[in-house]
């Protein structure tokens, strides 16, 4: 199921020297937005093991308000898959359009960074969907 994981505004210290967002600016937004999604399913700690299929398709500007989704797509072992779409509202139509996705993969880990089974650090609470993804 796709949820709202974090949404801000573009700011001038956030661009590059073309006068649009910073590409790494934008990934750490989305690593964040990724690590809330994985949070509202594990009650242990996580880290960022992989990113791919990273596509920057639109810019972002100075002032746009960002929206970013994510979606979790396959949970391994001790592993997750998260599809994170970030997309700009235009202000004008309030309508809006992807600008950037990707996939993260995060490992949940142990207090000594080792990673762990997901069935055994899972909320209690967690969704249907979640549910789907773990047979
Ligand atoms: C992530 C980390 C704990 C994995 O440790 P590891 O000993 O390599 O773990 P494993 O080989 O048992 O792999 C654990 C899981 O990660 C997956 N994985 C590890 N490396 C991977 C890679 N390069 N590509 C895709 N998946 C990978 C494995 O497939 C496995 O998934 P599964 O349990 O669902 O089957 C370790 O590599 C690490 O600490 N990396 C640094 C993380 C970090 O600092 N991130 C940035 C800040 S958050």
């Amino acid at each position: 199921m796709r949820k709202l994981s974090l949404k801000g505004r573009t700011y001038p210290t956030d661009l590059n020297p073309g006068g649009t967002a910073f590409g790494g600016w934008v990934m750490s937004k989305m690593d964040k937005a990724a690590s809330i999604a994985v949070d509202d399913i594990i009650r242990s700690s996580a880290v960022t093991v992989t990113v791919s299929r990273i596509n920057f398709l639109k810019p972002i500007h100075n002032g746009d308000i960002f929206t970013i989704y994510t979606e979790i797509t396959a949970i391994g072992t001790s592993s997750i898959t998260i599809y994170v779409s970030v997309e700009v509202q235009d202000l004008n139509t309030n309508k809006s359009h992807e600008v950037t996705s990707a996939e993260f993969k995060f490992v949940a880990i142990d207090t000594n960074g080792k990673p762990v089974n997901v069935r055994s650090v899972l909320h209690d609470d967690i969704d249907e969907d979640t549910k789907i993804l773990l047979q």
